[in-house]
């Protein structure tokens, strides 16, 4: 079995991809998987159409690595691969966009705004002030509407702040989600279907003594997580059974991640769907994973494994 990892590419992850893309290929290694771990570049096309490995696996992360751009490629090349087709992706990656299908699926979500840059420059930023805070109140939440890993990410406490926030996450991306700010505990379940449908990954609960920005994402030591999250069971059924509504409302395949936050009435609120998961050392769905091994479930390497063989077909 030979599987080409795709890591790297020109987002703004491309660090956490190329972290993500070591990690997965140690453990497919260990299995007896052979493994070529391949970057994002003009050569890409020619070189997997010489190849034609047995499945690639995309662990791009960030705008054009988690749109579904590379994977329509793929599906271009008819190379089977691991994880959501090309169109999910693309919708699933869209912040507004995903917020608005699971939403009709029933989640909760926090009450938001997209906001082009376009519209910024036209309204101004009193403008914005306006329209936004008369409808959402403070605090918010200012993101771009693609990307990952909060990079461009501000908490907004007050008006004042709401214009810089604006341009720092203009710098990621041409359109903006200002979301309201909901407070409680911050928990990502991972999602798996190994072809018996779509199952949750015990959940995994954040905590930070700041922003759980890039930073605290890939610095060891910068986040505690408690894994499986401190839920009693009926938080871990609602949070559990919010990642795999996402996940179908979605139209995903194979493997994904739900970052939410639960709120002190018991309700989950979705904040973000992940199709490419990070897979590096401090990453949530590998420490989801490894839950889950200890548990008596399959080891990480062996469920990385095994998502691929069905790839492959
Ligand atoms: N966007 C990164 C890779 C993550 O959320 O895991």
């Amino acid at each position: 079995l030979h599987v080409v990892i795709l890591a790297g590419g020109l987002s703004h992850e491309r660090d956490v991809s190329l972290r993500s893309g070591r990690r997965v290929a140690e453990s497919l290694r260990e299995t007896g998987v052979r493994v070529t771990v391949r970057d994002v570049d003009s050569r890409l096309l020619p070189l997997l159409a010489e190849e034609r490995p047995d499945v690639v696996w995309p662990l791009l992360h960030g705008s054009t690595g988690e749109d579904g751009s590379i994977r329509s490629l793929l599906e271009l090349l008819e190379l089977p691969y691991v994880g959501s087709d090309a169109a999910a992706s693309r919708v699933a990656s869209r912040k507004p966009v995903a917020k608005g299908l699971v939403a009709d699926a029933g989640l909760a979500t926090p009450g938001s705004v997209a906001l082009p840059q376009s519209l910024f420059r036209e309204l101004g930023a009193q403008g914005v002030l306006d329209a936004v805070l008369g409808s959402l109140g403070l605090p918010l939440v200012v993101k771009p509407a693609d990307g990952g890993s909060a990079l461009g990410v501000t908490f907004v406490r007050s008006a004042a702040e709401l214009p810089g926030a604006m341009v720092a996450c203009f710098a990621y991306g041409d359109l903006a989600l200002i979301e309201r700010a909901v407070t409680g505990t911050e928990v990502a379940v991972s999602v798996v279907d190994l072809g018996d449908g779509p199952r949750a990954l015990p959940p995994v609960e954040i905590v930070t003594d700041g922003p759980y920005d890039y930073d605290a994402r890939y610095n060891p030591g910068r986040t505690e997580y408690f894994v499986p999250a401190r839920l009693d069971e009926e938080q871990c059924r609602t949070v559990c059974e919010a990642a795999v509504t996402a996940h179908r409302a979605l139209g995903l395949r194979d493997l994904s991640r739900t970052d939410m936050i639960l709120d002190d009435e018991g309700t989950a609120w979705f904040i973000d769907m992940n199709v490419a998961p990070g897979m590096t050392e401090t990453s949530l769905f590998p420490q989801a994973a490894l839950a889950e091994a200890g548990a008596g479930g399959m080891g990480v390497a062996e469920l990385y494994r095994a998502l691929v063989v069905r790839a492959a077909g």
